[in-house]
């Protein structure tokens, strides 16, 4: 208890940075300025190929179909959203503030998340897996961020991006399927990036607000990202078992990547000037695709062999 307590306070994330093995303030962040360049990056990232293995011919093992098959297909489901509501608050704020690239910008994001979504899909569907068309969890999710504005929409999904950056690097490694393991690496590109896009905003949302106003919204964050995390534990497990992601790593690792971007939010950053598509966050606590060692040997299996429907 005494460790969920400290990890809201701003000295017990420090802790947890260095734990991470990672200093705190990774980025060099100028958060503050016109979306135009977020655009320019978006665009150019979604006309760029994506190194996915599809020519992989690997079926997945019966053991990676249970601990992979219900966890993915709800990650799918929750990449997928349309992103209406926020579209819409992203115009009025793009009028409001004269920001105008910044709706585009917000589009262009919810385009990368749907190609993410288009391709676990499809190797989904290689792999015979099925998909989900609603869950109970992620129409929670949904729900609470059009509770408020922008700035609850955006830390809501925030604090999901926080943690899908570590969840995709323990599902590359819960899996021999190369395929799998590059859809998991160009999505972890993408989130890095994405992490760093939303928490400048929110710092750029709450120019207006006061210091006081802004650091009580950190410690709502906080809030969150414990929650988001005690929830994404208890019902992912089985992946982060397989990718061989222990509790304390699984902590650590969220924490860092949250040390990471917070001094986006931060009001003593509001002076800064204007941001970078190119700050990219180091919260990846490590390389992106380490060499998945198995306890037993593998081998390929015919579709369907193994299937725990
Ligand atoms: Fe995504
Ligand atoms: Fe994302």
């Amino acid at each position: 208890m005494r460790g969920l307590i400290g990890s809201l306070s701003r000295r017990g994330l420090r802790r947890e940075a260095a734990a991470a093995g990672r200093p705190e303030r990774a980025l060099d962040p100028a958060p503050f300025g016109p979306a135009g360049p977020w655009v320019a990056h978006f665009r150019m990232n979604l006309a760029a190929p994506r190194a996915i293995r599809w020519d992989d011919g690997y079926r997945l093992t019966a053991a990676e179909r249970r601990a992979i098959r219900r966890s993915m297909a709800k990650f799918q489901l929750g990449e997928s959203s349309d992103g209406r509501f926020l579209l819409h608050h992203a115009e009025l704020h793009a009028a409001r503030s004269g920001d105008l690239a910044f709706a585009e910008a917000v589009r262009l994001f919810v385009r990368e998340e749907q190609r993410h979504a288009a391709e676990l899909a499809r190797f989904m569907e290689g792999q015979g897996l099925p998909l989900m068309r609603r869950h109970w969890s992620d129409s929670i999710f949904r729900r609470v961020r059009k509770l408020g504005g922008l700035d609850l929409a955006l830390s809501v999904l925030l604090t999901a991006e926080l943690v899908a950056l570590v969840y995709y690097q323990a599902l590359a490694r819960a899996t021999g399927s190369l395929a799998l393991r590059s859809i998991c690496a160009e999505i972890l590109r993408d989130e890095r990036t994405h992490v760093v896009f939303q928490a400048g905003t929110l710092g750029r949302v709450r120019l207006s607000r006061g210091p006081a106003a802004v650091r009580f919204r950190i410690r709502v964050q906080r809030l969150f990202l414990l929650l988001a995390m005690l929830f994404v534990w208890v019902d992912h497990w089985r992946v982060f078992r397989a990718g061989r992601f222990g509790w304390r790593r699984y902590w650590h690792a969220c924490w860092g990547a949250f040390a990471s971007i917070e001094a986006l939010l931060s009001p003593r950053r509001m002076a800064r000037p204007a941001p970078s598509p190119a700050v990219l966050v180091t919260a990846q606590t490590e390389p992106l695709q380490p060499a998945v060692q198995h306890d037993r040997p593998r081998h390929r299996e015919r579709a369907g062999d193994g299937e725990d429907r």
